[in-house]
């Protein structure tokens, strides 16, 4: 039995056309297998208490982020193994980067992963940190980025930027949108509607980032940035979640 098989297999392994054209089909079967289900579930990511999109403020943090590369050298993705979890806390979870276009996961880590490094330092830290790294850490091989707190930055394109990521799926509302630059301004520590951005962004953290309360520096949106990192779920609660299961 096990030798006619095998032997029938033979004609299919001889014959080039054949083979593609049987590989295509069972290649093409496992396909739909794994894309089809897609078409008709709600969502692929699992949704996850307090997790929302970043204020104006934390999103012009990312975008100097970005624009920076830092990227190349940090990762924001816990991987679920234990030195990981044990040194940076819990695994990431694909809801925590549901809102980010585009995402910052990445296995490349020159520097440590940042993906919960909200709260874990103070902002004076950062500041010092990104201005001169090697003064917090002789041995850092980062480059210093000194520059971003001579460089003043208006909220006024910010809802432009609350548009484009809508239009992704970001579900900010119209009245995100408005008051857009107005948030962003508050959450530097500037005069306004606290309480507003604060029922738009639970939990966000308002206060003057740089040390310069006179004006909005990209290093208060950045710093902004990562103090919110891994700051949104609250992972007692999905520990407690995960031992009961
Ligand atoms: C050339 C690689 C490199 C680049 C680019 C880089 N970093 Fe780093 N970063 C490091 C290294 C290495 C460390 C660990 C030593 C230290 O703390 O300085 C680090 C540490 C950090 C830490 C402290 C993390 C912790 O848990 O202790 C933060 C925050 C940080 N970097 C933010 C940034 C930001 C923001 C940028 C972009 C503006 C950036 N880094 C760009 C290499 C880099």
């Amino acid at each position: 039995m096990a030798t006619s098989f095998l032997h029938r297999h033979t004609r299919i392994e001889r014959n080039v056309t054949l083979l593609g054209a049987l590989s295509l089909v069972v290649v093409a079967i496992g396909g739909i297998v794994e894309i089809a289900p897609l078409f008709w579930i709600q969502s692929t990511v699992q949704k996850v208490e307090g997790v929302r999109p970043y204020t104006p403020l934390e999103l012009a943090g990312r975008d100097i982020y970005v624009r920076e590369g830092c990227y190349g050298c940090h990762s924001q993705m816990i991987r679920p193994f234990r030195d990981e979890v044990e040194r940076y806390g819990h695994y990431s979870l694909a809801a925590e980067s549901m809102y980010d276009h585009p995402f910052q996961w990445g296995s490349e880590r020159t520097g440590p992963d940042l993906a919960r490094v909200g709260g874990r330092y103070s902002d004076e830290w950062h500041v010092q940190h990104l201005k001169d790294p090697r003064s917090m850490v002789p041995e850092s091989i980062m480059p210093p980025y000194a520059f971003l707190a001579d460089r003043e930055l208006k909220g006024d394109t910010m809802a432009g930027h609350l548009v484009a990521l809508s239009r992704v799926g970001v579900p900010y509302s119209a009245e995100d949108i408005k008051q857009a630059a107005a948030d962003f301004e508050i959450q530097a520590g500037g005069e306004g509607d606290t309480a507003g951005l604060l029922k738009r962004y639970p939990k966000a953290q308002v206060r003057d980032y740089d040390g310069d309360p006179s004006r909005v520096t990209e290093m208060d949106a950045l710093v902004a940035y990562l103090q919110e990192l891994g700051t949104q779920v609250d992972f007692k609660a999905v520990e407690a979640q995960e031992r009961a299961k």
